[in-house]
Formats: C-alpha cells, structure tokens, sequence
C-alpha cells in the first residue's frame, strides 16, 4: 500500500544541509502495525512525516496504492492526508481553548461529502475514547491522557486508514500510555494500519514489525523476535 524507493531527505542549503533520510526503502501493506526505532534525531518524525504526505522528498519515489504521490498537485495532497490518514503527536496539537468536540471537528471542516452525519461522526469518535463526559470542556483544562483520548478521536474521526503516531506516550505516565496504546492497537485490530515512533524499546517489542532508524538509514526492518 506505501512503498517508499530510495527515499532522500535533505533540509537547508550548501553547506549547512542536513541528510535527514539517506535511501529509505520501504513497504508497508494494509493492516500492517510498524514501530519506528531509534535515537534522538535519527529522522524518525522525517520519514513520518514523508509518509503523511507532510513533507516534500528530495529524492526518490513515493506510492501510496497505484498513485506516485510525488508527482500529484499540492490540492490531491491535501486531499490524500485528510482522507486517508490521521495524525497523533507528542504535544497533543489541540487547540487549547477549544472544546473537544471543536477539536475533533477541525478535520472535518475540509470534508464536504459528511455534512448530515458530521454531529454523529463527531459524538461516536468521542465515544470510543471514553470522553463522552468531557465532551464540552477546553482542551487546556484536560489532563494529558485526556488530551492524547480526544487527539486520538480527532485522528480517527473521518474513519482514516492509516493512524499514523509520532512518540504519542512521551508526554504520558505509564498508566495514560498504556491506555493510549491500546486504544491505537485497537484501531489495528479493526484491520487498519498503524505506524508508531516510540523511544521506548520495550513498547517497540509489542509490534509485529520494527523498523530502526539511525542516521537516516533503516538499519533494521523485521519482527521484534530478532531484534538486538
Ligand atoms: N525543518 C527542519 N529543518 C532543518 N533540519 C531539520 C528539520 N527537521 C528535522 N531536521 C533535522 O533532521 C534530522 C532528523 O530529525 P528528525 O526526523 O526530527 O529526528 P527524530 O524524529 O528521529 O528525532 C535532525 O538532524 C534534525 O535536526
Ligand atoms: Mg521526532
């Protein structure tokens, strides 16, 4: 479903570039659950962010199904992250002072085909993170797990096929991790696709397919049963 070939990043001019992503080769089909490892500054969010059709590649090749995502318009862009992708980060990326169902609807202002069903849409993503009493509230006066539950909604609100989530639990204690992590775990067992960056070895190990990033390239690429 994405296939990534000889992928380069580069940021800045000569000759203060930086090579954040040095030939990345990659697949990943549908109902696939990828953890992205590796260190600080190794191009973890760099490669997401590539993937989520966030960041332009220098060079390479990038396929999402049939279609060469490098040569579509900025407009079939937009449209090709809002439909079939959703985004969980760090930082929760709310909008602090307002409500979470304001929140969870932002991806839903660009959608023009769901104007009936967009109050139900919006009530049953809040739901399914057990948020429905805090419907109302501000996003500043959540608590962190919270914020991450109505950021979680927010992603998976026009139902993407792909979650994709950048260090979603370093904001988190193990508790609120937990909870988040399987609330993610539980979108991939619905069948769709999941892709985590974590830091956190052990949290890797859960998935069935790690992929380790050092220095730009992907150093690894297989099941956690052999990774060092
Ligand atoms: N917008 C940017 N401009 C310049 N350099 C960047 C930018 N984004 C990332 N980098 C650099 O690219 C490298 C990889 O960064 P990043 O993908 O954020 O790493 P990670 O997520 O693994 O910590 C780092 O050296 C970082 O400083
Ligand atoms: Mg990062």
């Amino acid at each position: 479903m994405i296939t990534l070939k000889n992928i380069h990043k580069t940021f800045g001019k000569k000759p203060y570039e930086v090579h954040a992503i040095r030939g990345a080769d990659l697949n990943i089909e549908k109902g696939e659950a990828v953890a992205i490892f590796g260190p600080s500054g190794s191009g973890k969010t760099t490669l997401l962010e590539i993937i989520g059709v966030l960041s332009k590649i220098t060079i390479g090749e990038y396929f999402i199904g049939n279609e060469n995502v490098s040569l579509m318009k900025d407009s079939k862009k937009a449209y090709l992250r809002n439909s079939r992708f959703g985004f969980v980060f760090q930082t929760f990326n709310l909008i602090p002072d307002m409500t979470v169902y304001h929140n969870v609807e932002v991806p839903l202002q660009y959608s023009k085909d769901i104007k009936g069903k967009k109050k139900d849409l919006i009530k049953a993503a809040i739901e399914s993170v057990s948020l429905s009493h805090k419907c109302w509230q501000v996003a500043n006066k959540l608590s962190g797990g919270e914020k991450q539950r109505a950021s979680i909604a927010r992603a998976i609100v026009l139902e993407p096929d792909i979650i994709l989530a950048d260090e979603p639990t370093g904001n988190l204690d193990s508790e609120n991790g937990k909870i988040v992590i399987d609330l993610l775990m539980d979108f991939w067992k619905r069948g769709k696709t999941l892709i985590l960056i974590t830091h956190n070895e052990s949290l890797a190990k859960k998935f069935p397919r790690i992929l380790k990033i050092f220095d730009g390239k992907i150093t690894y690429d297989g099941p956690p049963e052999n990774f060092i």
